[in-house]
C-alpha cells in the first residue's frame, strides 16, 4: 500500500525528531579533539544538568540506554554484590537480565506489570537486611511496557526510614524530559537515560547522572570496566573531550534539542505531557477499554498502554492501523504481547498530533472489529478543549 503524507510514529520511543534537530545533525563532522568540539561538549554536558535537575556531573555515552545501565552497575558495584529490583514490567525484566549476566545476586520482587514500585516493600526488604548486604536498589521510573510511573521520592523516603546504605539507581529512560524528574532532590545516586524519547534525539546517546556518593563508591567498586569507566571520562570531560571518538553529530542534535526544551521551559514540557496523558486516558475510558496501569496515581504522562478485549489480538489491531493509516503504535511486550498496545504521547508532540493519533486508533478499532464504544476521540477533544472553556474574544468590528 502506498502512503501519502507523514508517517505517525506513536511508539513510546524512539520519538519524532524535530526538523530543527535533524538539521543540526546534518552538519559537517568536526575534529573531536579540536576547540569547536570542546565547546560543544562543555555546552551539552552543562545543559543536561537542569534536565536531570542536578548540579552533579552527567556522563554521556555513545550507546543506547542499555549501555548506560551497564555503566551504572560496573562503576558502582563489586563482583557478586546483592541488588534489589522490582518487577514492574519488561524493562525491569531486562535490567534484571543485565544484572544477572554481570553476576550480581538479584533479589527481584515480583509484580503484576500493572503497578509501580511499592515503597513499603522497599522498606521491608531493606529493613530486613541488618548487615547492609544489599548494595543497590534499582527501579524503573516510568515503565515503558505498561505506562506505570513509580514514585521515586517515596522510594527514597522509604530507604531513609531504614537508614540503609544502599545506592539508589533509577531508569528514567522514558521519563526524562517528559515527566518531572529530580535527581538531586530525590537523592538518586545514578540516573540512567537515553536520547531517543523525551529528549527528541535519535537513538544512540545515553546518560548517567551521578551523586557524590556514587562517585565515591566508584573509587572502590571492583567490577572490571574499561569503556564505561567514569574516572577516565571525568578526566577528559573536564577539557571537553572523551576517551574515544564521540557521536559528534548526535551531540549536535542534542545541543539543539536542549535549546528547544529550554525555550518551552521544563515546567511547560511536563504540563504538556500531563495534559496529553489525560486526554488519551479520556479516550480510552470512553472507548470502554482497559488501561494497563491500575492505579490512577501512577498513570504515565509519556505513554498509555491499553488492553484489547479478551480474544482480540492487539498486534492485529496495530497491523491494521499501520497498513491503513500509516501509524506505528507500540507493541505489547513480554507478558503483554498480543494483549495490549501502547500509545506514545511524548517528545515533540502537540494537540493536533494527539487528535490524529487517537483518530487512527478509533478508526483501527472499527476496522479490526474490536468491541468498543464510539466517542473516544470526542472525549479526548473535550479534555483538550473543554466546551466550558472561555471562548477567545472575538476581534473588534471594524
Ligand atoms: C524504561 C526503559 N528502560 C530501558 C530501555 C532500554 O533502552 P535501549 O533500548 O535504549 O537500550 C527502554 C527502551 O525503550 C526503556 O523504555
Amino acid at each position: 500500500m502506498t502512503h501519502t503524507g507523514r508517517h505517525f510514529l506513536q511508539i513510546p520511543g524512539p520519538t519524532n525528531v524535530p526538523d530543527r534537530v535533524l538539521r543540526a545533525m546534518a552538519s559537517p563532522v568536526i575534529d573531536h579533539r579540536g576547540p569547536e568540539f570542546a565547546k560543544l561538549a562543555a555546552e551539552v554536558l552543562e545543559g543536561m544538568r537542569p534536565i536531570f535537575q542536578t548540579k552533579g556531573p552527567v556522563f554521556l555515552f555513545p550507546s543506547s540506554g542499555s549501555g548506560a545501565w551497564e555503566a551504572a552497575m560496573v562503576n558502582t558495584l563489586s563482583p557478586g554484590d546483592r541488588v534489589l529490583m522490582f518487577e514492574t514490567g519488561q524493562f525491569s525484566q531486562l535490567w534484571r537480565q543485565v544484572a544477572d549476566r554481570l553476576g550480581f545476586q538479584v533479589e527481584y520482587v515480583p509484580g503484576n506489570w500493572r503497578r509501580g514500585v511499592a515503597a513499603a516493600e522497599v522498606e521491608a526488604r531493606l529493613g530486613g537486611d541488618a548487615q547492609h548486604t544489599i548494595k543497590s536498589v534499582m527501579v524503573v521510573h516510568n515503565e515503558t511496557s505498561s505506562g506505570v510511573t513509580s514514585d521515586i521520592a517515596e522510594v527514597r523516603r522509604a530507604m531513609h526510614r531504614t537508614r540503609h546504605s544502599a545506592l539508589l539507581m533509577v531508569d528514567a529512560i522514558s521519563s526524562l524530559g517528559s515527566i518531572d524528574y529530580r535527581h538531586d532532590e530525590w537523592e538518586v545516586d545514578v540516573t540512567i537515560a537515553g536520547s531517543q524519547k523525551g529528549l527528541m534525539v535519535p537513538p544512540g546517546l545515553s546518560f548517567n547522572a551521578v551523586s557524590e556518593k556514587a562517585l565515591t563508591t566508584n573509587k572502590t567498586a571492583r567490577m572490571p570496566r574499561s569503556y564505561w569507566d567514569w574516572q577516565e571520562m571525568l578526566k577528559l570531560n573536564r577539557h571537553g573531550f572523551f576517551p574515544y571518538t564521540p557521536a559528534i553529530n548526535l551531540i549536535f542534535g542534542l545541543r539543539e534539542a536542549l535549546l528547544i526544551l529550554q525555550e518551552e521551559g521544563l515546567p511547560n514540557v511536563f504540563r504538556r505531557h500531563a495534559r496529553h496523558g489525560e486526554a488519551t486516558r479520556a479516550a480510552v475510558e470512553a472507548w470502554g477499554l482497559e488501561n494497563v496501569c491500575e492505579d490512577p496515581r501512577e498513570f504515565s504522562s509519556s505513554l498509555t498502554a491499553v488492553f484489547t478485549p479478551e480474544g482480540h489480538d492487539a498486534d492485529r489491531l496495530r497491523k491494521i492501523i499501520l497498513e491503513n493509516f500509516d501509524m506505528s503504535l507500540g507493541a505489547g511486550l513480554g507478558k503483554l504481547a498480543g494483549r495490549a498496545f501502547r500509545i506514545g504521547h511524548l517528545g515533540s508532540f502537540n494537540d493536533l498530533m494527539l487528535a490524529g493519533t487517537l483518530c487512527g486508533v478509533e478508526m483501527g478499532l472499527r476496522l479490526a472489529g474490536v468491541p468498543h464504544r464510539d466517542g473516544g476521540v470526542a472525549a479526548a477533544l473535550d479534555s483538550l478543549a473543554p466546551a466550558s472553556a472561555k471562548p477567545e474574544p472575538a476581534p473588534a468590528a471594524r
